[in-house]
């Protein structure tokens, strides 16, 4: 089983539109997909009840919601026939919270957003992600996603300006556009959206 997790500290960057766009690209690709949402808000999760039924078939485990009936690491495990899980995790993590959520990841995908903020904000994510998890080894798990780039902007220049100080690959931009937000409210992915 693959292990994805998306991570970034920052709230808003996109973690939960990538968790769950490419949950639907993999299930589309004929994966058999599990979807964690470790965060309270659970989007995902939501995202996950407006899924149409007749497309291909996510399961979804709400990592959030303690049972008590269950112990966390049974509830936390993903059934045994899932070959891709996907980890949406919550804003605000600290060192201890991402190493947490990211051990055993084969893949760690942090957006990032073009703003002043943002990218501060992700220098001190990856900063904590490379202490807490063993430099080298977790430095080649680790892809970024420049998210809602505007082509040519300003934002745009600095994104990539700041990435370039990385041995981190950029391994996916994303432009802004509103599907995004339509594929939110109605449990699509992008690739299931009519074409337009
Ligand atoms: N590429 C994009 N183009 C347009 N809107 C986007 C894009 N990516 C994300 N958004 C919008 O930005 C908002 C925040 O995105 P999202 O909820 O995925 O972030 P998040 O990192 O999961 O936030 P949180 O930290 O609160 O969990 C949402 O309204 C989403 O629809
Ligand atoms: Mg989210």
């Amino acid at each position: 089983m693959q292990k994805i997790v998306i991570v970034n500290s920052k709230g808003g960057s996109g973690k939960t539109t990538i968790a769950v766009n490419i949950a639907s690209a993999l299930a589309k690709r004929g994966e058999n997909v599990a979807l964690m949402d470790l965060d309270p808000q659970g989007s995902s999760m939501r995202w996950l009840k407006l899924r149409p039924a007749e497309l291909p078939a996510i399961t979804g485990i709400a990592g959030f919601r303690s049972d008590a009936n269950l112990t966390r690491s049974f509830q936390l495990t993903p059934p045994p026939e899932t070959t891709v899980l996907i980890l949406d995790t919550p804003a605000g993590l600290d060192r201890r919270g991402l190493e947490a959520a990211t051990r055993g990841a084969d893949a760690i995908l942090m957006p990032v957003m073009a703003s002043d903020i943002d990218i501060h904000a992700a220098t001190h994510c990856i900063a904590d992600l490379l202490l807490g998890g063993k430099g080298a080894s977790m430095s080649r798990r680790i892809g970024i996603v420049a998210n809602r780039v505007k082509a040519n902007s300003r934002g745009s220049r600095r994104l990539q300006r700041f990435l370039q100080n990385f041995e981190i690959p950029v391994v996916a931009t994303l432009r802004d556009s509103v599907n995004y937000t339509r594929s939110a409210e109605t449990g699509l992915g992008l690739l299931e959206m009519p074409r337009w």
